[in-house]
């Protein structure tokens, strides 16, 4: 497939930059703000594309046919941005992600982004902001995924994890590397198709929790 993945520079982002370019099958798009983060996306094997989730970048959608988004306005940022990038951002790309006929969109969402009011005080705009932007990509025809793990760890990846539509252990985390393999996996693995899965770190191999979703 021909992947754009935004929100490349990030944490998770680059972890799927990293994985996609390393799988024959993908050619990647790499979408980032800044032109000192376009080389580090050359050397991990994308083709980058400078584009800003607040500005016009539909032209990032061209010539690809899924999308995977791992951005996000971050916690150092206040409530507008969180409007801005989780909610608006999010919805613009799935319109545009239709608009252009791309076949398959995976969504890098968020555990209790299913019940944003049930969440902490502190984290219900960004959690309804996460709601927001998932049933509009439910709503939206495209084929999708919804992956929503629990708190992301710079921890290596150890393969392994616990994958349900509501996980049991909730406290568990899982390394970014984990859920960049997950966002990567679920663009080929048919069970993930139409599904919206919780993840967490656990003790069964990535591609067998997918199957089992
Ligand atoms: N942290 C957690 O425990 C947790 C738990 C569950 C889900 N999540 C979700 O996982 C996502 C990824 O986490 P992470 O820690 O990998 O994020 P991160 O390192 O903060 O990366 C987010 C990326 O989004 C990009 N971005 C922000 N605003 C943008 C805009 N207007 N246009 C284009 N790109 C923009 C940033 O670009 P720059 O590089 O230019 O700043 C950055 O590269 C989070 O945003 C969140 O939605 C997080």
């Amino acid at each position: 497939m021909h992947v754009l993945v935004i929100g490349a520079a990030g944490t998770t982002g680059r972890l799927v930059v990293r994985s996609l370019a390393e799988n024959i099958q993908h050619l990647v798009k790499a979408m980032v703000r800044r032109t000192d983060q376009m080389a580090e996306m050359e050397k991990l094997g994308a083709r980058p594309v400078l584009a800003d989730l607040e500005q016009d970048f539909s032209y990032a959608m061209n010539d690809v046919n899924a999308v995977i988004f791992a951005a996000g306005s971050g916690s150092s940022t206040g409530p507008e941005k969180t409007t801005a990038v989780d909610r608006d951002g999010a919805v613009k790309a799935i319109d545009l992600a239709v608009s252009h006929g791309i076949e398959r969109f995976v969504m890098l969402s968020s555990m209790g982004a299913d019940q944003p009011d049930a969440g902490p005080e502190s984290l219900r705009h960004y959690l309804q902001a996460k709601h927001d932007a998932d049933l509009h990509l439910m709503k939206s025809g495209l084929s999708y995924t919804i992956i929503r793990p629990g708190a992301l760890t710079n921890e290596p990846g150890s393969g392994k994890i616990e994958a349900a539509a509501r996980v049991e252990n909730r406290t568990n985390s899982i390394s970014r590397a984990d859920v960049a393999e997950v966002l990567v996996q679920s663009l080929l693995a048919e069970k993930t198709e139409s599904r919206i899965f919780e993840i967490t770190g656990g003790h069964v191999p990535i591609s067998e929790a997918l199957s089992g979703i």
